[in-house]
């Protein structure tokens, strides 16, 4: 598929914070299968290197940095040893994020500023520390990973406002950086079974004895009664949308995000 084809990514290089597991491994993936070489920007460095050693195996070329998405001192380390090692970088995938600790009865200030730090000023700190790098190459492709929680709130608080934020941001970004034909888009998940959700199955289902995780109670319940296709979305089908947002094929789509949700939101 990516050999010749407008959706296909042969000769790039991305980025994909956040890309040692769950999504964002799922996205470094369908980036490599569809052409890109890809360096994994985590702080969880074995997981990193798993994923890493998957995309070598497709015969891409591979690369982890230690990046943690709230300190500038290690982005700028590590983007700088990025170009350094694989020539140059035209995608972003903005994909590090988390949840609060504590569900919205006992949130904390502890849990508004993380969900702030990374899941909004991530985005703006990795995005500052590449913008310069596409305006010299005269094009560029960021992805911002959002959610639907950021369409509609909930019981959240703290992640849905950094999640709506985060939409905001995609497009103020689209707008100042389209002069620099630099696209900037966002995706934004439904419901994925990731390490992510199985913290939050022991909020909402009351419980984090893990026989009690391992039943997806609550994950499973809020599945049926609002997912119009009835089945959970998958690390790939993200993956597959930020290959197309950074395929020539959406060369002309900028300041949209995407719900990949099965149908939970449609608008
Ligand atoms: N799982 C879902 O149902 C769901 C739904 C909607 C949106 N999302 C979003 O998708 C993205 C990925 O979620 P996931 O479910 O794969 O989560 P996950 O917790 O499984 O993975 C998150 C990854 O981000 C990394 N990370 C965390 N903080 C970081 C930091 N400061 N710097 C660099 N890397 C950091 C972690 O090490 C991990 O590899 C997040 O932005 C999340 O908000 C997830």
């Amino acid at each position: 598929m990516s050999q010749g084809s407008s959706f296909g990514l042969d000769g790039r290089v991305a980025i994909v914070t956040g890309g040692g597991r769950g999504i964002g491994r799922g996205i470094a993936l369908a980036l490599a299968e569809a052409g890109a070489d890809v360096a994994i920007a985590d702080i969880d460095l074995p997981n990193a290197e798993a994923t890493a050693k998957e995309i070598l195996a497709l015969g891409r070329r591979a690369l982890l940095v230690r990046v943690d998405v709230t300190d500038s001192q290690s982005i700028g380390a590590g983007v700088a040893e990025v170009l350094a090692k694989l020539g140059g970088v035209d995608i972003l995938v903005n994909n590090a994020g988390v949840v609060q600790d504590n569900t919205d009865a006992v949130v904390t200030a502890e849990d508004f500023d993380r969900c702030y730090e990374v899941n909004l000023k991530g985005i703006w700190s990795m995005t500052s520390a590449l913008v310069p790098h596409f305006a010299e190459r005269g094009e560029g492709k960021i992805v911002n990973i959002a959610s639907i929680a950021g369409r509609r709130g909930g019981a959240l608080s703290p992640y849905s406002a950094s999640k709506a934020a985060a939409i905001s941001l995609t497009q103020s970004l689209a707008t100042t950086l389209g002069a620099k034909n630099i696209n900037v888009n966002a995706v934004c998940p439904g419901l994925l079974w990731t390490p992510m959700w199985e913290k939050l199955e022991g909020m909402f289902g009351g419980s984090t004895d893990p026989a009690v995780v391992e039943k997806r109670t609550a994950f499973d319940a809020y599945l049926k009664a609002s997912c119009p296709l009835r089945r959970e979305q998958t690390p790939e089908d993200i993956g597959r949308a930020v290959v197309f947002l950074t395929s020539a094929a959406a060369k002309n789509i900028t300041g949209q995000s995407l719900n990949v949700d099965g149908g939970i939101q449609m608008n």
